[in-house]
């Protein structure tokens, strides 16, 4: 009775790992979780404030499709202020997270047999959405030679008559690595004399660390002509993961056509956590700037302490809290046939999970999380350094 459509979808292959994780969790084996990919601190009181106040006020009916409109208003304000944007609300629609932004922006722009364009690695759900609507993922490799960054010309070489789009990521989860401006300005132009639609996945963009520059859509076309796109998010700026509540920005006819399917499928966003986003975004500054420090300190400490374990290939993240290694030398040394085997007896044997990158697109290597407090960082690597020296 299930749809064939399932069948093209896959189930995460992630799930055996965070089974043994919770096994291991019961019987009270202690290990360090270094797979986190939300960040540890809580929600602000200020936006938990605003949250209760919002429920308290009555607003805890449907919300308009698209949003409440202080919030798609302040959504385009922050990129305006930010980034020279010249957006209004008409641009903005107030999703469940970024990850309803791609799965409304792709849905509505992607007709069926079409193929869209997906750096890998990747965030894990957008191949399965590019799926889920019918079409076909198509791989860019980006190498740790190049900084994980995607060569120009073989994206050029990838685009043909089937490609309708292509999804970046900047910074990137798992790689961490940050798009500079004048790359981006070279895919923006190929997309728009191919025609294609781009969605710029942009979860972590304020974890951005020093020596290295945001640069997003806006910054080479301020007023959202063409069919470019935004996934926004409040997940991990203001840790408020749970609260659902991220936005899509883009060409106004564009936000409409995406709107239809939030208002037959989720209706809107529930209505007290838009309120929560408005108030983190009155105050995104001064919530941010201590967790930029404290995410600055942890990379800092993971880079010091990574240098210590031999046979780790990695280059260092200039964003999101993600370290990309290439641990091939430990499967070998190991007899590890995957990532996700390594990965799995690093868990049980080394007392530490990390995230196999098999699942993410690039197999032969982990993601490691710096989302967790110093002292863990070092006592996870110390860990490893046993394991693979014994
Ligand atoms: C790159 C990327 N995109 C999208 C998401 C989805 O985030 P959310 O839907 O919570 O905003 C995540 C979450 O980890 C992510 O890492």
């Amino acid at each position: 009775m299930i749809a064939t459509r399932m069948g093209r979808v896959e189930k995460s292959r992630l799930l055996e790992l965070i089974v043994l994780g919770q096994q291991l969790r019961r019987v009270g084996t202690d290990f360090i979780d270094l797979g986190p990919g939300q960040p540890d601190f809580p929600v602000p009181d200020l936006v938990i404030e605003a949250t209760v106040k919002a429920l308290r006020e009555g607003h805890t009916y449907y919300s308009p499709v698209l949003g409440v409109s202080e919030l798609r208003e302040a959504v385009a304000d922050r990129y305006n202020r930010r980034c020279g944007a010249k957006y209004s609300s008409a641009n903005v629609m107030v999703t469940a997270g970024a990850k309803g932004a791609l799965y409304h922006i792709i849905g509505s722009h992607l007709d069926e047999g079409g193929e869209v364009i997906v750096p890998s690695p990747y965030y894990v759900s957008t191949p399965e959405i590019v799926k889920l609507w019918g079409g076909t993922p198509r791989f860019l490799p980006c190498r740790i030679e190049n900084g994980f960054q995607l060569d120009f010309d073989e994206l050029k070489a990838l685009v043909g008559p089937a490609s309708k789009g292509i999804v970046l990521n900047s910074p990137c989860n798992p790689t961490g690595a940050v798009i500079p401006l004048p790359l981006l300005k070279e895919i923006l132009q190929l997309a728009a004399e191919r025609d294609l639609f781009v969605i710029m996945d942009e979860c972590y963009d304020r974890y951005v660390y020093p020596g290295f520059e945001y640069a997003t859509i806006p910054h080479v076309t301020p007023d959202a002509a063409l069919p470019f796109f935004i996934a926004g998010s409040f997940s991990k700026t203001f840790s408020m993961t749970g609260y659902r509540l991220g936005y899509a920005v883009g060409p106004a006819d564009s936000i409409t056509a995406a709107g239809k399917i939030q208002s037959h499928s989720m209706n809107g966003v529930t209505t007290f956590s838009q309120f929560g986003g408005l108030a983190a975004l009155q105050h995104e500054e001064d919530i941010f700037a201590p967790v930029l420090d404290l995410f600055t300190r942890r990379r800092a400490v993971l880079l010091e302490e990574i240098k210590g374990l031999s046979d780790l290939r990695w280059v260092e993240p200039g964003g999101a809290f993600y370290l990309f290694a290439d641990a091939g030398e430990w499967m070998a040394r190991t007899g590890a046939k995957t990532s996700e085997e390594l990965a799995a007896r690093l868990l049980k044997e080394g007392g530490v999970m990390v995230i196999p990158g098999g699942t993410l697109g690039q197999e032969g290597f982990i993601r490691i999380s710096f989302a967790v407090p110093e002292d863990q960082i070092r006592e996870a690597v110390r860990r490893m350094k046993a394991f693979v020296e014994k």
